[in-house]
């Protein structure tokens, strides 16, 4: 068999198919997964589709010991034609192979692993649920499997992608989140693993998250890790502000990842001739607006969020309550056309999506 070959094995033991909305986010996963090995001088080899079931792995596997990983997040949404969309599923695996030069790990041959997701996703088209603001979540990610405790690349990796049917990321679904700014902790510095999508990256934030969800919020919004001014990004999406008319969002420094719905909402924002910069804003500048009334909007983006207003900021005390807490008239209208370009309900002008 070339080692190339999609290898596939059907499950025996298939698990009840359900619509999901109101569920917690990525607990149900589909029959199948994806799998495909790496060793150096081999190159990547035997990719096979298998029933979803745990993995058997070395307790030295080097994974566990100096978090060598990276992984990606994307999305299948089913159109009302039924068809089955991704969106701009190339700019993942090329933002993959981007964390994976970060952390040294071996790249991947897009076209291939494309190739066997749309493979795992036909076998699975009946997980793809249908209901609005649902979708099938994608989870490419790649561990360092060899055992050793010597602090270097491994020498053997794992590819894999899981699947699970979602509904909206926050819970309670599109409707303005509270999120709190954090004072204490710091992401990503420059010349870090800030732009890069690994484990250590959200793990490092759990401290700073807890406390603010004890407060009532659902996430942080990140500082620059040097002079704790410069906003970054929640860790779970990227952030804009809508000052007097204006889109703000955060120049991409190194330490803020390059989020896919952040770059294509920028392109429509320009399309629509809606002024929109990519510049350093401090949270003191915020705070500034905010006092004058020129904040008028604030929302996060991501695959998982798509887009999540905030309807409130805190910071240091102080309560920032953004557009009275109501979805802003630019986000609900990124919103729809994002959603709508991904479900097909909107003509893609611009090739993003592929059917499956
Ligand atoms: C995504 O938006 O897909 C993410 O990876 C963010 C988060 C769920 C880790």
């Amino acid at each position: 068999m070339c080692k190339y070959e999609l290898e596939i094995v059907k499950s025996m033991n298939m698990k009840d198919k359900i619509q999901k909305d109101q569920v917690p986010f990525g607990k149900t996963f589909t029959d199948h997964m994806f799998i495909m090995d790496y060793e150096t001088g081999k190159g990547w080899y035997d990719p096979r589709i298998v029933p979803y079931a745990p993995i058997t792995l070395d307790p030295a596997a080097m994974i566990f010991h100096y978090g060598q990983t990276v992984f990606e997040g994307m999305k299948a949404y089913r159109g009302e034609d039924n068809r089955i969309l991704l969106f701009r599923p190339d700019k993942n695996f090329q933002r993959l192979n981007l964390s994976s030069e970060r952390l040294c790990i071996p790249p991947i041959d897009v076209e291939r692993v494309m190739d066997y997701l749309t493979q795992l996703i036909s076998l699975e088209q009946d997980w793809v649920p249908s209901k609005e603001g649902t979708s099938l979540y994608i989870r490419p990610y790649i561990i360092s499997t060899e055992p050793g405790l010597a602090v270097a690349p491994s020498q053997t990796y794992k590819l894999m992608i899981i699947l699970a049917p979602v509904g909206s990321y926050f819970s309670g679904g599109i409707k303005p989140v509270r999120i709190s700014v954090e004072d204490q902790f710091t992401r990503a510095v420059k010349g870090g693993t800030g732009m890069a999508k690994t484990a250590g990256n959200y793990s490092s934030g759990f401290q700073a998250q807890a406390k603010a969800s004890k407060e009532g919020n659902a996430d942080v919004l990140w500082l620059d890790g040097v002079e704790k001014r410069y906003i970054e990004e929640v860790g779970s999406m990227n952030i804009f502000f809508k000052i007097n008319g204006e889109i703000v969002t955060p120049e991409l420094n190194g330490s803020i990842l390059k989020g896919i719905t952040r770059m294509s909402i920028i392109e429509l924002l320009k399309e629509w001739g809606i002024p929109v910069v990519e510049r350093k804003i401090s949270i003191e500048e915020l705070s500034q607006a905010y006092t004058e009334g020129h904040l008028e909007e604030a929302f996060g983006t991501g695959t998982a969020a798509v887009i999540s207003p905030v309807g409130e900021l805190n910071w240091l005390g102080r309560k920032m309550i953004i557009n009275n807490n109501e979805i802003g008239e630019v986000s609900k209208k990124l919103y729809d056309t994002i959603t709508g370009i991904q479900t097909g309900k909107i003509e893609d002008l611009h090739d993003w999506t592929v059917e499956i």
